[in-house]
Order: structure tokens, then sequence, then C-alpha cells
């Protein structure tokens, strides 16, 4: 997920909000479909809800969940050089091990399927495939990729391949400084010719980039992602670096499509598209100006790429104000990069106001955030625009989702959409309890999620949606000090829990009676998957779902019994301000979620403690998170 780059924020301490947002088991008595207990509020969302052949998926990563970094022949990335940088990633964290899904990925599908998700978004480490970036193949790295999408396959999860996220293979950084040269053009093309050629025959889904944007603003701008370049760094031009890189991204792309286009498309019949990140970007007042400002926001986040890629050219206010800094398409490029999407993904989190400086920017132009001329706002009249995650970026604004995608819908001639990344994060100290008890994820996933049926029903073409993420992984700069998953990871021993959010979705996501595994391919298309119901005695692992289930149900029944006792000995509503903040700080160390390095199956002790933990939890649960 994307964290955002910008010049003026406004902070403020949103408790209040946050408090509010709890109580998810609220509506728990709503009967849910035939076949499970009603035990959580879904809002009315079910799979009945959206159209025919919706898909619903998690997304991830490559560097961010598969660790081995170093390790079956993987050259290094980008941000394999950028998280040695001392200072940049929090408590010097890396993507080394994170949650080690190159060896659990049997697990974390198993999971997948567990929670009713049709599909799986993951990345392909570029420089697993060619070390180097060009040449020569690392032909183990094929075969992970190959074992993923063979055992996604075989669960019944659709496999949706996106080639580049974030991580450029560092050689080719080395070699003529990666994103800012052409050359990039040609090579990804011929990495991407390559995985077409070799998992073409599986994946019918496809992804260029993701968010290059984040890639062009953070890398180059900001010099906060790698490779950590801007005019302050040591290297960098933050005032026409981003632009260059951004150029070379979408000319990369569109060769890439035309590669699948020309060679594979016809006979391996699968589509192919990109992944834009899209903050809603709302006027502050409704006067001209503030409403101008938003609108070249807009333009200059998903216009940049949209734009060319709808229209072949890029939006006029950016035309207007970067002038010669901008490059520019030729006849040949406009012809390949305008129409080279079968859809477009859309990464949506958050929303923020927006106004117009009151002293715009004079003079010498700086750096691409500033040629926005834009003041971001997190509140209008002393009122937030919602309450804030973990992430100091994300705030929730559930009726942004609704206006992001009709905004798509209306700007760009209804193209078709692939919500491909949602979700919000807990700190990275929250305790396994805690973490479990993600009341707040559960209504975010609600509310955005129901906003986007809103948006669908008024007539936007969306045909999936993928929450980020699975599991709590490597979240960039913020290393583990950021949870997002709808399950959780114990960092000593790498144990996945699935949170309650993710119960929830298992419970949205049920599956009529006969309908089978496959029933989110767009296409319409279903084939044929063992049923989900089925247990899996020949797998060396084992989850115990049923216990599981019994610690949240024991979890629900007790808020609920504390909820009647205090509504019994009460006339008032319990002081909700005080009972957050155990959420949100509690007290543990943080030496205790720090990452461990090298993974390690757990060890006699480390089981000790997780069945003391179990212990605890059952015996005090922490009943003021959802009161
Ligand atoms: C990160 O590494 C630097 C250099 O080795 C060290 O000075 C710093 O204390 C480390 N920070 C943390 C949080 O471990
Ligand atoms: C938990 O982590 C946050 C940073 O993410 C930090 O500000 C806070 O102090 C930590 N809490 C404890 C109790 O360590």
């Amino acid at each position: 997920m994307p964290p955002l780059t910008m010049t003026s924020l406004f902070c403020g301490s949103f408790f209040l909000f946050l408090v509010l947002l709890t109580g998810a088991d609220a509506g728990g008595e709503k009967k849910a479909a035939a076949g499970s207990k009603p035990w959580m509020d879904t809002g009315g969302l079910s799979r009945a809800a959206f159209p025919a052949g919706f898909t619903f998926g998690t997304a991830a990563s490559a560097y961010q969940v598969e660790g081995m970094a170093h390790k079956d022949g993987r050259g290094p990335s980008i941000w394999d050089a950028f998280v040695k940088i001392p200072g940049q990633i929090a408590n010097n964290a890396t993507g080394d091990v994170t949650v080690d899904e190159y060896h659990r990925y049997k697990d974390d599908v198993d999971i997948m399927k567990k929670m009713n998700f049709d599909a799986y978004r993951f990345s392909i480490s570029w420089s697993r495939i060619f070390p180097e970036g060009a040449g020569r193949v690392n032909w183990k790295g094929v075969a992970y990729y190959s074992r993923l999408i063979d055992y996604l396959i075989q669960q019944g999860i659709t496999p949706y391949a996106n080639l580049y996220h974030y991580d450029l293979p560092e050689a080719l950084e080395k070699k003529y400084n990666g994103l800012l040269s052409k050359q990039i053009v040609e090579d990804f093309a011929n990495y991407a010719d390559f995985c077409f050629k070799v998992f073409g025959d599986r994946v019918k889904y496809w992804m260029t980039f993701n968010e290059p944007r984040v890639v062009a603003a953070l890398g180059y701008d900001d010099g906060t992602f790698a490779p950590g370049r801007c005019s302050k760094c040591s290297a960098g031009n933050s005032a026409t670096e981003p632009y260059i890189v951004a150029h070379n991204l979408i000319l990369s792309h569109a060769a890439a499509v035309r590669r699948y286009r020309e060679k594979y498309q016809a006979q391996q019949k699968g589509r192919i598209g990109i992944l834009l990140d899209f903050v809603w970007y709302e006027p502050l007042t409704d006067s001209k100006d503030d409403q101008d400002a938003a609108q070249r926001s807009r333009d200059f986040h998903i216009g940049w790429f949209l734009h060319p890629i709808i229209y072949g050219e890029y939006p006029k206010s950016m035309q207007v104000i970067v002038r010669e800094r901008l490059p520019r398409f030729t006849e040949e490029e406009i012809k390949i990069v305008k129409g080279s999407i079968d859809y477009v993904g859309i990464n949506q989190y958050t929303a923020y106001y927006i106004s117009n400086p009151q002293h715009p920017n004079q003079g010498n132009p700086t750096r691409y955030q500033s040629d926005w001329n834009a003041q971001f706002w997190y509140e209008r009249n002393g009122v937030p625009i919602g309450p804030r995650a973990h992430s100091t970026w994300l705030y929730i604004v559930p009726w942004g989702m609704y206006k992001a995608v009709t905004y798509v819908k209306e700007h760009y001639g209804n193209p078709v959409v692939i919500l491909s990344e949602n979700g919000m994060d807990d700190p990275g100290n929250v305790t396994l309890r805690q973490g479990l008890h993600d009341t707040v994820r559960i209504n975010y996933y609600r509310s955005y999620i129901s906003q986007l049926k809103r948006a669908i029903d008024d007539g936007a073409h969306v045909i999936g949606y993928f929450a980020w993420s699975l599991l709590d992984n490597f979240e960039w700069r913020s290393g583990y000090t950021s949870r997002f998953g709808l399950v959780y990871i114990d960092y000593k021993t790498l144990q996945r829990y699935p949170k309650m959010s993710a119960y929830w979705f298992r419970q949205v996501l049920q599956r009529a009676e006969g309908m089978d595994g496959a029933a989110g391919d767009p296409r319409g298309k279903r084939k044929a998957t063992t049923p989900t119901t089925a247990r899996q005695g020949d797998r060396d692992h084992d989850w115990d779902e049923e216990e599981e289930m019994k610690q949240f149900y024991a979890l629900i029944g007790k808020i609920r019994e504390i909820k009647e006792s205090l509504s019994r000995s009460t006339t008032t509503a319990p002081k909700r301000s005080k009972a957050a903040p155990t959420l949100w700080m509690p007290a543990f160390k943080m030496e205790d979620f720090q990452h461990r390095g090298e993974a390690e199956r757990s060890t006699a002790a480390a089981e000790e403690e997780e069945e003391k933990t179990r212990k605890e939890e059952h015996s005090s649960l922490d009943l003021n998170l959802s009161l």
C-alpha cells in the first residue's frame, strides 16, 4: 500500500473518533446465510450483493512477504540496497525473512481458501527471475512462482500476477540508473515477455506496475523510498526526475502490454492492466479556487498515469504547469500507450481535503509535490475528515471510496476497474490479543465495501475487490511497526493467527450451496474445484479452525455479557474516550515485537510461551475494546 507524500500536514488527536468506529458486534444478532452460525454484522454484504462473477481476493507483494531475499539465486533489488541504509527503515528492519511466504505459501493459500476468497494478487520479484535484471535466468525463482501458481489453482484460488511492486533489480540501477534510463523499457518488456511465456498458461490476470506514482514521487521527489533520490539527497533532482521516471514507467508498461497482445493474448486468453493508487481529494470549500486545486491534485495523482493510458497525453493542467520538464510522447509512443489496458487496478485507502494555497508558489519550480500548488487538510472547521488508522497518512473516509471509483467512471469512460487494494493498519506493537480483536478493521471493510457497492450499483464497471493484505508484513519504511493483515503474524515464530476481520470476510463471502470455488472468475467460467468444506487430511500442516472459531465465539459472547451488565447497572453510556487508549496504546515492550532475524520453526520454549498467551487470552479478554 502507498504511503503519501505531502507538504503540509495537520495532525490532531482523534481518539474519540476511533472509538466511534469500534463496536463491530453491535449487529451480531443478524442472521447469516444458512450453514454457519450468525455472529458478525455483515452490514448486508454478501456475494449476492455484487454482480455475478465478482472476484474477492487479498493482495500482497514479493518483497513484503516472500523472505529468502538473498537465497535460492535471487539477485538484490533496489529495496535490498535501500533497507541497508541506517535510519531509513523503522528499527532497521528488512524483508530478508519477513513472513517467509516463500516456504509457507501453502499455509497462506489454505487460509485464503478457508476465508472463502476467490483470488490472490501477488507480485513477481524481477530479480528472483533475472538476478541481473536481464540475461541469465534463475530457474529456482521460476520454480517458486510456478509452485505458488499451481497450488493456488489446485485450491480454487485464481492467481493475479503483478510484475513490479517497487522492486527494480539493483543491477539495472547500477548499470544505467534504472528507471531514469529509456533502456528500462526494453528490459522490462523482455522480463514481462518471459513471465507471460512461462506462467501465462495458468495466469490469466496480469498487471504491469503497482503504483508507479509512488515509485516516481517517493523514490525521486521525496527520496523516502528506493532508490532514495531527491534534490536534497546525495543525488537526484525533484523537479525533473519524477517526470522522467513516470514517463519511462508508462512506456515500459505499454511495451509489456504490446508484447502480451501480440505474442500471447490470442492463445492464452488472459487480460492485462496496471495498478494505480488514488487518494480522493475533496475541495475544502465550495470556492472555485479550492475546486480547481482539488482537480489539479487528482490530475497530478491518478491523471498522471491514467490520462495518457486512456487519452494518449498528460492532463492539460500538468502540461501547463510542468511545461518543458514534462516529457512528451512521440506519435509512435502514443499509439502503444493509448488504450494499453484491459482493466485498471485502483488502490484506494483514504481521502483528504484540498485548498488553494493563499500564497501560491512563485518562481523556480522545486519539486513534483509543489507543482500541485495545493494544500492538504485532514479536517474542515475543526472536524476531522475521519479517524486515523495507525499510519499518519491513513484517515478512514469510506465515502472517499465512492467518490474515487465514480470519478474514474465519469472521467475515463467507465473503464473496467479492479479495486486492487484497500485496508488499514494497527500499530506493530499490539499484542496478539489486541491484534486479533480488530473491530475497527471490520468496520473499515464493511463501510468501504458498502461504498464500493454503491458505486457499482450506480454503474461503475468494477469486477473485483482485493483487501490489503492477507497477512501482517514488511511495510516499507515502517518495517514491522504497522500491521495491515487480516491475519496476525507473531514475528518470533511466524505463526499465522486469523484476526476477527478474517472471519468477517469468511462470513460475507460464504457461497450458497452448490456454488463452487471459482465463483470469482469475472469471465463467468466456473472451474471445477474441491468443495470449500473439504478437510485437507493429507496436509502436513494443520490449522485448527474449530478451535479458532470457539475462541472468537467466547470473545464475542463475553463482550455481550459485559455490555448487558453495564447497561443494566448504569443509565449513562460507558465513557468511550477512556476505553479507546487500551486498544491503541497498550502497555507492552517494543522489543517483544521487533523482527528477530532468520525464520525459526517454533521451539519448545516458543510454544510454551504461545500456550501461556492463549491461556491469558481466554482468562482476561480485553473487554474495553468494543464497549
Ligand atoms: C539502526 O542502525 C544504526 C547503524 O547501525 C544504529 O546506529 C541505530 O541505533 C539502529 N537503530 C535501531 C532502532 O536499531
Ligand atoms: C508502540 O509503537 C509506537 C510506534 O509505532 C510507539 O510510539 C509506542 O511508544 C509503542 N508503545 C510501546 C508501549 O512501546
